[in-house]
């Protein structure tokens, strides 16, 4: 198949946006069948602003957000398309040059600050180090530029905090660390997986306006992976729900939450946790299971947990892969749905109502 060689040329066009993803695949090889983790993923991203990456726990996320770090390039798995980042091309980046990127025009914060951060070493030392690695500067001036981005992240009394170790933190001061950490060589592109899950609701949302203040602060461009629509509303201005590796749903936040196209991203929104209460909160979690990724459904993937797909006449919904078309009347939202928007607009409050009961 055309996936098993890389379809890199050297006459594709850069792109004109900061961050532009064109059909991203990355696909793992095992023994029980190809995992196609992402399977065909497009999206673009000015500076300044934020995308949510919405989906379900095993849709791609994370591995969208690895393959934009190059991290997949050590591994067995099979990238393919393209990721071009303020002109340059960093899927065919060899890993050298990708290395010299990554902390410092690209950066991550993950979901779970420990996993990131050394127990042995002091967390200043850390940051330190994460800012010598891309500058010449001096063991003190890498030192004094740790305490100032602790400060500039919240945390108290930084010239002290500085000298202790991850485990003296609190949760949510790990991870504010762990922004830092991310942030102390000013990335261009800052990618946030799952930054707050493991927070409580008081300190997401605190974590949530500082990633929000340094990016405006910064420029950046942000990508915000996440389970909760609730986050995206928060912070993201254009979002795109993945479902088995694939883009169901993409637009702007105002666009896809004010009418939802898929009934997934319906599905999402009702199993929205109340951001001022906590998770055993959630409403209706989506009836069923989240696809295998070795033999996706035929058809439109998400049809066996679909509620709506008898209303499609002739069974297209099992038989036909639906395409990302354009939803009229707002230009960047898309969504792949046989569905159609008059027949939804009238079952969607229906649906709603009797998922709701
Ligand atoms: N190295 C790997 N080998 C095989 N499958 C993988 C590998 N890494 C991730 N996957 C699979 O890819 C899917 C998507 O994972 P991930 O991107 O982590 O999901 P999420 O949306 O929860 O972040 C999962 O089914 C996961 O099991
Ligand atoms: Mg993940």
């Amino acid at each position: 198949m055309a996936l098993e060689t890389s379809p890199h040329t050297a006459d594709l066009a850069p792109s004109s946006s900061f961050l532009q993803v064109r059909d991203l695949r990355v696909h793992f090889p095992t023994e029980d069948g190809i995992v196609k983790s992402v399977d065909g993923v497009s999206f673009t991203l000015e500076r300044g602003k934020t995308l949510g990456i919405v989906g379900e726990s095993g849709s791609g996320k994370s591995v969208t957000s690895l393959a934009l770090l190059g991290l997949h390039k050590n591994s067995r798995a099979k990238v393919s398309g393209e990721v071009w980042l303020d002109g340059e091309e960093l899927v065919a980046l060899p890993e050298s040059q990708m290395r010299a990127l990554r902390g410092d025009k690209v950066s991550m914060i993950f979901q779970d600050p420990l996993s990131a951060l050394h127990p042995f070493y002091t967390v200043g030392a850390q940051i330190a180090e994460a800012y010598r690695v891309h500058h010449r500067a001096s063991r003190k001036e890498a030192r004094e530029r740790s305490v100032e981005m602790l400060k500039r992240v919240g945390i108290p009394q930084p010239e002290r905090r500085a000298k202790d170790y991850p485990h003296q933190f609190s949760g949510g001061m790990r991870q504010r660390a762990m922004i830092a950490m991310s942030l102390v060589c000013d990335p261009a592109l800052l990618i946030a997986d799952e930054p707050t899950t493991a927070l409580d609701v008081t300190v997401q949302a605190q974590i949530l306006d500082l990633i929000r203040d340094l990016q405006q602060e910064f420029g950046s461009a942000v990508i915000i992976i996440t389970h909760d629509l609730g986050v995206v509303a928060e912070i993201a201005d254009d979002i795109l729900v993945m479902y088995g590796g694939r883009r169901i749903e993409y637009g702007t936040v105002r666009d896809v939450l004010r009418q939802p196209e898929h009934p997934y991203t319906w599905g999402l929104l009702q199993s929205m946790p109340h951001l001022s209460g906590d998770v055993s909160d959630r409403l209706n979690p989506i009836p069923g299971a989240p696809p295998s990724l070795i033999n996706l459904p035929g058809g439109c993937a998400f049809h066996p947990r679909c509620a709506f797909k008898d209303q499609v006449p002739g069974g297209r919904c099992t038989a036909e892969r639906p395409e990302l078309l354009p939803v009229p009347g707002t230009p960047k939202h898309i969504a792949a749905c046989h569905f159609t928007a008059g027949s939804r607009t009238q079952s969607r409050g229906a649906g709603i109502a009797g998922a709701a009961k």
